[in-house]
């Protein structure tokens, strides 16, 4: 990546599912550290933790699955109700609002033409004090719920199913 960076082929260099021990270590031995680390990021899961150290190392922190795929109800969350209805905005809303808010950089998905417009339509309001400190209260704190990339066996699994893409001319497994 470096080499590409160098050639003039990349404009920045990404990461993703860098947690601050693997972060800290790249950004150190690293002659072009990365501009962006994606992690797991959502109302469930905000890495707090991460993204300071992620400040401190300049690295711009990325919310992979901010809706957290639909886990835990997120779009009937009694909480973001509470928050979208004072707003006049919809539960996804506000979670994109409120990860922009601290700094998260957001890439949410849909099939639906409809919400990504409506996933786009974030930029014309702004959570209060009181609204932040209920969406940090939706952290519950549990390890990762999507990948645990410290967990031996789900890093075996990812890097034996990304040879196995790579061998058959595949794609990228994210
Ligand atoms: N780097 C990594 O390891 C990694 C891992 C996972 C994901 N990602 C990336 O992160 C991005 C988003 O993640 P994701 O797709 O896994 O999860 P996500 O964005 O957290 O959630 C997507 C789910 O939310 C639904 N949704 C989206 N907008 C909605 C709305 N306004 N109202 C109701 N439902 C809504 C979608 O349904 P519909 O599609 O039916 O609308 C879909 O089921 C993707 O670009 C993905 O490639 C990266």
């Amino acid at each position: 990546m470096e080499e590409a960076y160098r050639a003039g082929k990349l404009r920045a260099i990404g990461v993703s599912s860098f947690y601050p021990e693997r972060l800290v270590d790249v950004a150190a031995l690293a002659e072009i550290p990365p501009a962006v680390n994606q992690v797991e990021t959502h109302p469930f899961r905000q890495q707090d933790a991460a993204h300071a150290v992620m400040a401190e190392l300049g690295v711009v922190h990325e919310a992979w699955a901010p809706f957290a795929e639909g886990q835990n109800n997120i779009f009937a969350d009694p909480t973001l109700a509470g928050i979208d209805a004072k707003h006049g905005k919809r539960p996804g809303q506000v979670v994109l609002r409120a990860l922009m808010q601290k700094d998260v950089v957001v890439i949410p998905k849909s099939t639906h033409r409809e919400r990504m417009a409506e996933n786009s339509d974030v930029f014309d309001f702004e959570l209060d004090a009181e609204d932040m400190a209920a969406f940090a209260a939706l952290d519950d704190g549990t390890l990762p719920r999507i990948f645990a990339h410290y967990d031996p066996k789900v890093v075996g699994w990812l890097v034996r199913d990304l040879v196995r893409t790579q061998q058959l001319g595949g794609g990228t497994l994210y």
